[in-house]
């Protein structure tokens, strides 16, 4: 699976890097950055409910 955030809609909510912290990442100017282009499985379920709950909609998964 892989992740990615559209830096023109992320409004720096931090919800993602709450959710799962091994994944996603705040940038120094406040957006979220997918560090890993790829998903390791186990936190599979984790990058779904971020992209759930982002609250700008700016996380899709593949
Ligand atoms: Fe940005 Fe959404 Fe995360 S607004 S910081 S991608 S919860």
């Amino acid at each position: 699976m892989k992740v990615t955030v559209d830096d023109e809609r992320c409004r720096g909510h931090g919800v993602c890097c709450s959710l799962c912290p091994e994944v996603f990442d705040l940038s120094e100017d406040g957006y979220a950055v997918a560090q890993v282009p790829l998903v390791p499985v186990e936190f599979e379920d984790a990058v779904r409910s971020a992209a759930g709950m982002c609250p700008e909609r700016a996380i899709t998964v593949h």
